[in-house]
């Protein structure tokens, strides 16, 4: 399975060193076979080797140039970083990624062969409707998606999940992933608001491939009983 840390605008470049350090420490200790991925914040990426992969949170389709506040493959490039996330909620609704700019940043970090981690989920106003529109409405984020290219892993987020405490049913997380498994093949994650207490459920749920986690992974220990779980989950 696979085990994704997102750790947002938090920990300062030495704290996420630390952070990455116990996460390769435990790994060590524990024979595991899991893949672990951790999105640490821009300005805490760093050369890092061992077991797990380090993602960007987000960069700009460019190489370089003038994009002020943006990162382009030249600075991923300094630290090795072949890993994105895009599309994630609150890039899109905080800071209005349309669809077809997450498209042209997808086809761009395809093209370079990049492992890609595609988020979609639906606000609350969607999910309060009927299946049909919810359904209708994460099609459109699959819209301009190569769903088969081969490095791709996607993240179905609900947003009203994300940060909030709340989580789908296990049931309901179950059904959604089965459908959204008919799109594409890719590795399927779930993210918004998995805990400790509850992510060995979660990882169980049939359609399941693994976690995006926020902050029930900012504590390190508690990322790593996720990744033994996704071990003992046996998938
Ligand atoms: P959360 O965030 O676990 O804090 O809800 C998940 C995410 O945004 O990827």
């Amino acid at each position: 399975m696979i085990i994704a840390s997102n750790l947002k605008t938090n920990l300062t470049r030495s704290q996420t060193t630390s952070y990455m350090m116990d996460v390769e420490n435990f790994l060590e200790k524990n024979t595991l076979s899991q893949e672990i991925l951790v999105f640490p914040a821009q300005s805490s990426l760093s050369a890092h080797s061992g077991q797990v992969t380090q993602g960007a949170q987000n960069a700009y389709a460019t190489t370089n140039g003038a994009f002020t506040g943006e990162i382009g493959t030249e600075q991923l490039e300094e630290f090795g970083i072949k890993t994105i996330l895009i599309g994630h909620s609150e890039r899109r609704h905080i800071l209005g990624e349309s669809q077809e700019s997450l498209v042209t940043k997808f086809n761009f970090y395809k093209n370079l062969g990049f492992k890609i981690v595609y988020c979609v989920g639906e606000p609350l106003d969607v999910r309060e409707q009927t299946d049909e529109v919810m359904m209708k409405y994460l099609d459109l984020q699959y819209e301009g998606i190569d769903t088969s290219y081969e490095n791709l892993i996607i993240a179905y987020e609900p947003v009203w999940a994300i940060g909030t405490g709340l989580t789908p049913s296990l049931e309901d997380i179950s059904k959604i992933h089965l459908k959204l498994k008919e799109k594409s093949t890719a590795p399927l994650l779930y993210g918004g608001s998995v805990k400790v207490d509850t992510a060995k459920d979660i990882l169980a749920c049939e359609g399941v491939d693994g976690v995006l986690v926020g902050s029930g992974a900012l504590a390190v220990e508690n990322f790593c009983k996720m990744i033994t779980f996704a071990e003992e989950a046996g998938k």
